[in-house]
């Protein structure tokens, strides 16, 4: 048996990858949307707890939304089409780049394009005002439509989904996390040649797709009838997701964590940090719970780092993690 170390003492920092590295203080990821594009989100959740901070996301113009409703619960979950609206990069930056500043965590700005020009000239945007900007990473969405799919998501086509990471990754050398959800094409590709990219990391937690007919429906559909699912519905797809793609560049694990044994379930199937989205509106205080959690799961093994937890349940010795 290991001998046991302090839970207090645990380290809770890590470093997200190596040519364009992240340091993270906490390995807790606010997943992007659920809690908006950072003025308001001090207000909700303390952010002392917190990793980064992951906008919604952002586009070079404006985008709206879809009609009401646009968000229904569903058995487990919930079933979503917000479709990325946001005011466009100038304005996002001017109503909340000083929350940014004064974040205690990383910040991750989230990059909505529908083509590579467009996501070129986004990034240059937000560069050329990097004297009121600070960001610390992007995160490219590559669960968001693109042109040449006919609206399709970036994630879809594996060549599409490289074509967009290569765009980023020539635009910036800010750290570049991709985000993608179950439902990608070729995942286990898509990771390796973001890897020879020089990706920092990926986040595997985005919304895999939904859809429920709304002519049938009086309530309980969405207007467009096809969303996107959040909540704890989608956790074991999410989770075999991360085993698929886990030792090719780090992990970001989410979708659908509602508790810590939940969140220790994503570091065990090798997430090296962990993504906390809608289950944070009715429990703000879960990103502290999960942290304090993961450090006890740790100490209780003789882990001197809750990084040492990633990947435990693939180690062959089929462990538990557990507290
Ligand atoms: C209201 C709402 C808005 C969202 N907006 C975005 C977004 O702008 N960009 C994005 O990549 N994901 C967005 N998402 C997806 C979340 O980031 C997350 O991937 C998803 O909800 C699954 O995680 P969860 O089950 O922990 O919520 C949104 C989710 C919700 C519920």
């Amino acid at each position: 048996m290991e001998a046991r170390v302090g839970a207090a003492s645990v380290r809770t920092d890590l470093v997200l990858g190596s040519t364009h590295p992240l340091r993270l203080e906490r390995p807790i990821v606010i997943a992007s949307g659920p809690l908006g594009f950072g003025a308001e989100v001090s207000e909700l959740i303390d952010l002392r707890d917190i990793g980064l901070f992951v906008t919604r996301g952002v586009s070079l113009a404006p985008r709206s939304g879809p009609s009401l409703p646009r968000v229904v619960e569903v058995p487990g979950g919930l079933l979503h089409a917000i479709s990325r609206e946001n005011p466009g990069v100038d304005e996002v930056i001017d109503r909340h780049a000083s929350a940014w500043r004064a974040a205690p965590c990383a910040v991750a700005v989230s990059l909505v394009a529908t083509d590579e020009k467009s996501l070129a000239a986004l990034i240059a945007r937000f560069e050329s005002r990097a004297d009121q900007v600070r960001i610390d990473a992007y995160e490219l969405d590559l669960t968001s439509p693109s042109d040449a799919l006919d609206g399709a998501r970036w994630e879809s086509a594996l060549d599409e989904g490289v074509r967009l990471i290569d765009a980023a990754r020539e635009s910036t050398e800010l750290p570049l996390i991709v985000k993608v959800s179950p439902d990608a094409a070729s995942l286990r590709a898509l990771a390796e040649a973001a890897a020879d990219a020089g990706v920092t990391a990926l986040s595997v937690s985005g919304s895999p797709i939904g859809y429920l007919p709304s002519r049938s429906r009086t309530r309980g559909a969405l207007a467009e009838g096809v969303g996107e699912l959040s909540g704890p519905l989608i956790r074991p797809r999410a989770l075999a997701a991360v085993v698929s793609v886990h030792g090719a560049l780090p992990i970001i694990g989410g979708g659908g964590i509602g508790s810590p044994a939940d969140a220790l379930d994503a570091f065990a199937a090798g997430a090296a940090a962990v993504s906390l989205g809608s289950a944070l509106w009715a429990d703000p205080g879960l990103p502290r719970a999960v942290l304090e959690s993961a450090r006890r799961a740790a100490a209780a093994r003789g882990l001197s780092s809750i990084s040492d937890l990633a990947g435990l349940a693939l180690s062959g010795a089929n462990e538990r993690v557990s507290e």
